[in-house]
């Protein structure tokens, strides 16, 4: 990129800092990188410092929101009451739940259950029933700044290969959170998340995954965990993106439910789980932003 600022110039990322002593550096090493073909993130994919607090004061209600449901929720209850938790808890913190009416989407969270995979619409139809799995996926707008992020539960007594699933996807996000620091690529991310769930006998969705978030619900880069090491953006400080792998127990095929054309299932009926988390690549690894 043609570097018009001087070294003592303040920074372009607003730190106030010079940008010999801010991002000089990253720029050279994202300008290396990017002539030996590797796909980099433009300077709008790095968030500011002053940017990173506002994501994370949004964050806050964002992890209120899902504690909240944590503590809650129970069989008989409805999606729809799982919904108020959120609308109510995002309100009180003088949030807007970023799903409310986002491309027509009628409700505050997503509840998906047992072989939905994700996008679930809450319902007072809907009922938790002993033995299902649930991911809440939660999203919050505060002063205009985005956080998202998702768990599952298990209500009542779950059968122990669901919840080996639900407990194996969680690990999942956790081995994939090991692969985040500067100067490697999303693809490392990627697919060791997907090696552990082949590995457990399960399959990973391929046509939905993570994205940038913060500035915007859905920002670049599409987050892929159908991957391979190596592949994807390389990840720089300051860029923050969504871990999210979808993981059904059996083939990875889904299809989108023609009556509200949002909530997606597994083509086989087999049960799928859902962590998402919002991670920030750091100087030296990376920060969790939204579980
Ligand atoms: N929270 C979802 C995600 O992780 C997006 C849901 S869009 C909605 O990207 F409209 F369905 F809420
Ligand atoms: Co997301």
């Amino acid at each position: 990129m043609a570097n018009k600022i001087g070294r003592n110039d303040a920074c372009w990322c607003g730190s106030g800092k010079k940008y010999k002593t801010c991002h000089e550096a990253i720029d050279r090493k994202i300008e290396m990188f990017k002539n030996q073909g590797a796909l980099v993130p433009s300077r709008a994919l790095l968030k500011t410092p002053d940017q990173i607090e506002k994501i994370k004061e949004s964050a806050k209600i964002n992890i209120a929101c899902l504690d909240a449901v944590a503590e809650q929720i129970k069989a008989g209850m409805s999606t729809a009451e799982i919904d108020k938790i959120v609308y109510d808890t995002t309100i009180k913190y003088h949030g807007i739940p970023a799903p409310l009416n986002y491309e027509g989407f009628p409700k505050s969270v997503c509840t998906s259950i047992n072989d939905a995979v994700c996008h679930g619409i809450p319902s007072e139809d809907e009922i938790l029933q002993d033995g299902d799995i649930i991911n809440v996926d939660c999203s919050t707008i505060l002063d205009g700044y985005f956080s998202d992020s998702s768990r599952m539960f298990m209500i009542g007594n779950v059968s122990a290969e669901d919840k080996k699933l639900v407990e194996d996807v969680k690990k999942a996000c956790e081995l994939g959170l090991e692969q985040v620091k500067p100067w490697g690529f999303l693809g490392d991310m990627g697919q060791t998340i997907n090696d552990f769930c082949k590995s457990q006998g399960y399959s990973v969705v391929r046509e939905i995954g993570g994205h940038g978030v913060g500035l915007e619900f859905h920002e670049e880069p599409w987050v892929s965990y159908v991957t391979k090491k190596g592949t994807d953006m390389l990840m720089v400080p300051g860029m923050m993106f969504t871990i999210e792998p979808m993981v059904n127990m059996g083939a990875p095929d889904v299809f989108v439910d023609s009556d509200n054309d949002w909530t997606v299932y597994t083509e086989d009926g087999s049960k799928s789980a859902q962590w998402e988390f919002q991670v920030l690549v750091t100087e030296d690894g990376y920060e969790i932003i939204s579980y």
